[in-house]
């Protein structure tokens, strides 16, 4: 595959990290029941941190804020995040535990997800704030729900006073407050995650509800369908739908963050939406197969192949 010209843009996330306590089983326990595991794996994750590191593993230039806890998992995450070659000047320390997440995987690769956001609810609106202001260059500023909302709020000002692009993956599902909703150029949620954001049930495989939702929520819209794609409905009022290709699923774990990581790797670079789109889907496909959540990410010269793959329209 032929390198596509591509020059990588500057992301900030301002988002969650946790350490993610992830056990392979069988079978989910019944309430009241003890089951034997199949393998158990500690991994660095945090929806923020996962996306951060997609977007990195592509090449963009990327700055995490968050607040991680003053115990031995901070320090590690820290390091971990540089060891990407992600800009950890905007992670600070709080007293306390840092976020952790314990995850159950099943067979199938479905998995169970519990936050315990620790340090991650520590990052203040001002620190968020004075971060994004601080970056000397910036193209697109990405924000979950795992650190308070008027955290992300103040991010997303920021952003938007110095003209960068701004894009909520509203995880785990919940209501979005009206001012977060006012500062988001982009917002990506799964299925269930929109369903929340309309206050009820949206059926994602109707254009016309899409283009309906899109209206009603004033910004750009990608709603992930897992192994069906993703749909995208821009300010053209335009859907556009996308099939992920088949592959033999390990973990599904993260793949939702690939996603993000990567639909903002493309904007921040120039790309058009359609490129990030397919890279999107290529990227979460491409880590299904892999288990954990970092861990499974495309990188080195498979992330170059699924650029170029995306670039070419393919
Ligand atoms: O989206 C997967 C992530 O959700 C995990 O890494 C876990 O930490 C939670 O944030």
């Amino acid at each position: 595959m032929v390198a596509p010209r591509v020059t990588p843009g500057h992301v900030a996330v301002v988002g969650s990290t946790n350490l993610d306590l992830i056990a392979y089983t069988p079978r989910i326990p019944e309430p009241g029941e003890t089951i034997i595991g199949d393998r158990f794996v500690m991994g660095f994750g945090g929806k923020g941190a996962n996306q951060a590191v997609m977007a990195r593993l592509l090449g963009a230039a990327v700055g995490m804020v968050n607040c991680v806890g003053d115990d031995a998992y901070g320090e590690l995450t820290r390091a971990n995040l540089s060891g990407f070659g992600i800009d950890v000047s905007h992670v600070y320390t709080a007293p306390g535990p840092s976020g952790v997440a314990p995850i159950w995987v099943e067979p199938d690769g479905t998995n169970r997800i519990i936050v315990i956001p620790g340090a991650n609810h520590r990052l203040t609106p001002g620190q968020a704030a004075a971060a994004i202001a601080g970056f000397p260059t910036l193209d697109v500023v990405i924000g979950q729900f795992e650190i308070p909302q008027e955290v992300t709020v103040a991010a997303f000002a920021a952003a938007r006073e110095r003209g960068a692009t701004t894009i909520l993956n509203p995880a785990p599902g919940a209501g979005v407050a009206p001012e977060l909703l006012g500062a988001c150029d982009w917002i990506i949620p799964n299925q269930v995650e929109l369903a929340h954001l309309l206050d009820g049930e949206a059926d994602p495989a109707d254009d016309a509800a899409l283009l309906g939702a899109r209206r009603r929520i004033g910004c750009g819209l990608v709603v992930t369908l897992g192994e069906a794609g993703a749909a995208l409905v821009g300010s053209d009022d335009r859907v556009l739908r996308l099939a992920a290709p088949r592959v033999a699923v390990t973990d599904t774990t993260g793949a939702g963050d690939a996603f993000v990581g990567a639909f903002a790797f493309a904007l921040a670079a120039g790309l058009d939406t359609a490129t990030a789109l397919r890279l999107g889907i290529a990227c979460a496909a491409d880590s299904v197969t892999r288990p954990g959540t970092q861990t499974s990410f495309p990188r080195g010269d498979r992330a170059a192949a699924l650029l170029a793959q995306a670039c070419s329209g393919a």
